[in-house]
């Protein structure tokens, strides 16, 4: 085998609640800023049905063991638990979780679960979600209640999925919710969201849980368009607003410095208590995770307003790069290139791949089957590149592609797709496509043949 990877690696794939699940309505959920969004105007989509995976996650369960995985990465619906985000629990929700969780397990398929991916109680964000830090106490009663429920069976947890773009979507760009455009605002929600994470890591010691916890982050590497000093400039200003701004504090309780200074100066924000960044490196996390997807190429911005710390910088396409139908770039060499700059600049750490994968539209052939020979291509490119990071000493204990299973794409609906297997999301049929075939080769295998 020439691309084997280590005894006990990890092989799965992963979801998240809001983007399967459906039944918005069912078993007690409170309403979310997800179902708020969806619904305020018409979008084309809802998350209303998704892909039924509430009702159907036995047969989804089954699909995952067809193709070889032994383990799954889900996250909780925090509006399934606590309807308001906190107060009553919802029994119905924890049943739904347990079961969840047990079919997993009686399938051999070990559970990864997130605490946070993005689909917040509506109740929380009417007292101002993340931005209010006194919030964070319903966050950590939140996981407390999923230790205490479901910590004798997972014992793979991360706290928050992507805190980068919670905060670009929903509090710089606007396009999620709470579609904000206020970068005073976006600064303090990252600040609080790493507080968040660094409280749950101290609960989950103090609760002396089993297993380990980490976070799940999307960093990428930047590389400048020339060799100019201005695009350098820029590309180092888009390594820190990007990749440095969440890895630096949940690795070492620092924030980048010139960043930092500038966003002090600029915005006031965020605004950093006394003791925090002790505590946030004193509740250091046992794991990082990490959602590859892409690199970016930024280039000096001359019509930026340089006000604005994301406007001093632009990103460009490569005439000879390789982009996904959303223009996403493929480059799987950057995967090595930005682990090891992380342990370079903040040191060693396990890691998980905890998403990577291929949206593309689909299509369904003759015999209806789904020969999606690019996505095979993509997954096998990043395999190699992350057999080559382990090969030089990074700890990589797990693979998860994006997505197990055709999902809701935030605001792309279900037109981008990403599943191992197809969704038909008139019938919610499921099949598993030529690259969940293959994938079942390479869980089996415990790596790749060429
Ligand atoms: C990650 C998220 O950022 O990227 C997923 O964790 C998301 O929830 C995935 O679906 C792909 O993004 P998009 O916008 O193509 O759905």
């Amino acid at each position: 085998m020439k691309y084997k990877f280590p005894k006990n690696f990890l092989w799965g794939s992963a979801t998240a609640s809001y983007q399967v699940e459906g039944g918005v309505n069912e078993g007690g959920k409170g309403v979310t800023v997800w179902d708020t969004y969806y619904h305020s105007e018409d979008r084309g989509y809802t998350g209303d049905v998704a892909a039924d995976h509430y009702h159907r996650y036995k047969e989804d369960i089954k699909l995952l063991k067809e193709m070889g995985h032994n383990t799954y990465r889900l996250s909780i619906s925090w509006a399934r638990i606590f309807p308001n985000g906190y107060g009553e629990i919802n029994q119905e929700g924890l049943d739904f979780y347990n079961d969840l969780i047990n079919e997993l397990i009686a399938n051999g398929i070990k559970p990864n679960v997130t605490i946070y991916h993005w689909d917040l109680p509506q109740n929380l964000l009417d007292q101002g979600g993340w931005l209010n830090r006194d919030n964070l106490k319903h966050f950590v009663d939140y996981a407390k209640c999923l230790f205490e429920n479901f910590g004798d069976r997972v014992d793979i947890w991360t706290t928050i999925n992507e805190p980068a773009s919670e905060v670009m979507g929903g509090f710089v760009q606007g396009a999620h919710p709470p579609l904000e455009k206020n970068l005073a605002k976006a600064f303090q929600v990252s600040h609080n969201m790493n507080m968040g994470h660094a409280m749950i890591v101290k609960l989950f010691r103090e609760m002396n849980m089993k297993g380990e916890i980490g976070i799940v982050l999307n960093p990428m590497p930047v590389h400048p368009a020339s060799e100019s000093n201005e695009d350098k400039v820029a590309a180092e200003k888009a390594y820190d607003y990007f990749t440095r701004w969440y890895v630096a504090p949940v690795m070492v309780g620092e924030y980048p410095k010139a960043m930092l200074t500038e966003c002090i100066e600029r915005y006031k924000s965020p605004i950093i208590e006394d003791g925090d960044l002790e505590f946030l490196k004193e509740n250091k996390m046992d794991f990082l995770g990490i959602n590859y997807y892409m690199r970016r190429v930024a280039a000096h911005n001359e019509s930026g307003n340089y006000e604005k710390i994301n406007e001093q910088f632009k990103f460009v396409k490569v005439p000879d790069g390789l982009y996904t139908d959303w223009g996403w770039e493929i480059y799987p060499e950057g995967l090595y290139e930005l682990l090891d700059d992380i342990r370079k600049e903040y040191g060693e750490m396990p890691i998980y791949i905890t998403e990577n994968g291929m949206g593309a539209i689909d299509k369904i052939d003759e015999n209806g089957e789904i020969n999606d020979d690019y996505r095979i291509d993509y997954i096998k490119r990043h395999i190699k590149a992350m057999h080559k990071c382990i090969e030089n000493g990074i700890e990589i204990k797990g693979y998860y592609v994006w997505s197990a299973i055709d999902i809701l794409s935030w605001t792309n609906g279900y037109t981008k797709r990403y599943g191992l297997i197809h969704v038909d999301f008139d019938t919610l049929e499921r099949k598993i496509k030529k690259s969940g075939k293959w994938y079942k080769k390479v869980t089996e295998n415990n790596g790749l043949e060429e």
